[in-house]
């Protein structure tokens, strides 16, 4: 058993293993929602059941997973997404079960975690999530499909993701988490910095954890936008970068929750951007840094600017990286290695 751990957790310092294709010609794609009867899962499965994650003629099944003590919201939830008439929407399925949640998905969301209240930090949850994700990775290695794609949104996210690869001995290039919400404030906050012509050509990246040690940097993949002023220079190296990581912890203030909406139409786009591809933009996903042209070691998580055609996704080349955003990309680097320690990897 031990054997077998330390075998799984190696591959995720080699690089990645070859990405199986994603199947363009499904006659019904199965996804499955942990967490389905949480406020994210509540916003997620519409705009899934729309047509907006996997495109406007492919059919889905959704597969509803949550404790057996949230049963009844999700029967609450599966009568509403009936009562929305989609036609898109071949089946809804609700469970307590992880076996039959994942048997067979093509792709699985995983928002199922306790999420941070107020005033906790991200790693006091990350002992409390941790046997979510080791249980779930492997019975996603034996019950899913071998392309499944795997995007890990519950928090810690970047350490949740790396628990469930290496205990499930996953593709680790078939798991990613969540930074795609960081990744369109950085483009939101931009938009309302410069307008639409400023912003032209700059590009936002998100480096690293997603926590408050993330990199929002606007300028290393940017040299076909204009150059900044003096004033907006200050602001995107000052102010911008704790909007950036602070903007999930405002929203809980405000809201007594955190971001949920904001969340479901972020994972849309990771998961559209993965699996129907980029069309050459480049986005920022948590995927594992083996094999990354930017230094950061192997064996993590980490968020780097990435492009991504038919399910498989590549590392953006060419940024260039100040020695400011390197200093905050180690300080995040850091950060993970201190999780992925206390998560006993
Ligand atoms: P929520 O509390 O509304 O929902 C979480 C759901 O997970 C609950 O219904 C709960 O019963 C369920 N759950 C708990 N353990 C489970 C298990 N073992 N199996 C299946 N379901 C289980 O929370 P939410 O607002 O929907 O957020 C979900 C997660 O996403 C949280 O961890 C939150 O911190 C995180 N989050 C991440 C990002 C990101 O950008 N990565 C953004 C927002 C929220
Ligand atoms: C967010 O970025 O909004 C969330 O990750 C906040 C949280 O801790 O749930």
């Amino acid at each position: 058993m031990a054997t077998q751990k330390i075998s799984n957790f190696l591959t995720l310092f080699a690089p990645p293993r070859p990405m199986a294709a994603f199947p363009s010609n499904l006659p019904v794609l199965t996804v499955a929602i942990t967490g389905a009867a949480g406020q994210i899962g509540y916003s997620l499965a519409p705009l899934i059941a729309q047509g907006l994650m996997f495109g406007p003629h492919q059919k889905v099944a959704l597969r509803l997973l949550d404790l057996g003590t949230a049963q009844d919201a999700l029967s609450g939830v599966r009568m509403e997404l009936l009562d929305c008439a989609l036609p898109l929407l071949h089946s809804v399925d609700i469970t307590a079960d992880p076996h039959v949640a994942f048997t067979g998905a093509d792709a699985a969301v995983l928002c199922g975690a306790f999420p941070r209240r107020p005033g906790m930090e991200r790693q006091d949850l990350l002992l409390t999530n941790a046997g979510i994700f080791k249980q779930q990775g492997r019975v996603i290695r034996d019950a899913a499909a071998a392309h499944c794609r795997v995007l890990v949104v519950g928090n810690p996210a970047n350490t949740n993701a790396l628990i469930l690869a290496t205990s499930g001995g996953l593709n680790p290039a078939h798991v990613s988490a969540l930074t795609r919400l960081d990744h369109n404030r950085a483009v939101g906050l931009i938009a309302a910095r410069l307008g639409p012509t400023g912003a032209a050509h700059r590009q936002a990246v998100i480096w690293g954890n997603h926590s408050a040690t993330q990199v929002p940097d606007v300028e290393s993949l940017s040299s076909a936008a204009a150059p900044l002023s003096a004033d907006d220079a200050a602001y995107f190296h000052g102010e911008f970068i704790p909007q950036v990581q602070q903007r999930g912890a405002e929203v809980m203030k405000l809201r007594g929750l955190s971001s949920a909406l904001s969340a479901a139409k972020a994972i849309v786009d990771h998961m559209r951007d993965w699996i129907l591809g980029s069309e050459g933009r480049v986005v920022s996903m948590a995927v594992p840094s083996a094999g990354n042209p930017y230094g950061v070691p192997a064996g993590l998580i980490y968020s780097f600017p990435v492009t991504c055609a038919a399910g498989v996704w590549h590392f953006a080349p060419g940024a260039v990286l100040t020695e400011d955003i390197k200093r905050r990309m180690d300080a995040s680097t850091a950060e993970l290695v201190e999780e992925r320690t206390l998560a006993g990897l």
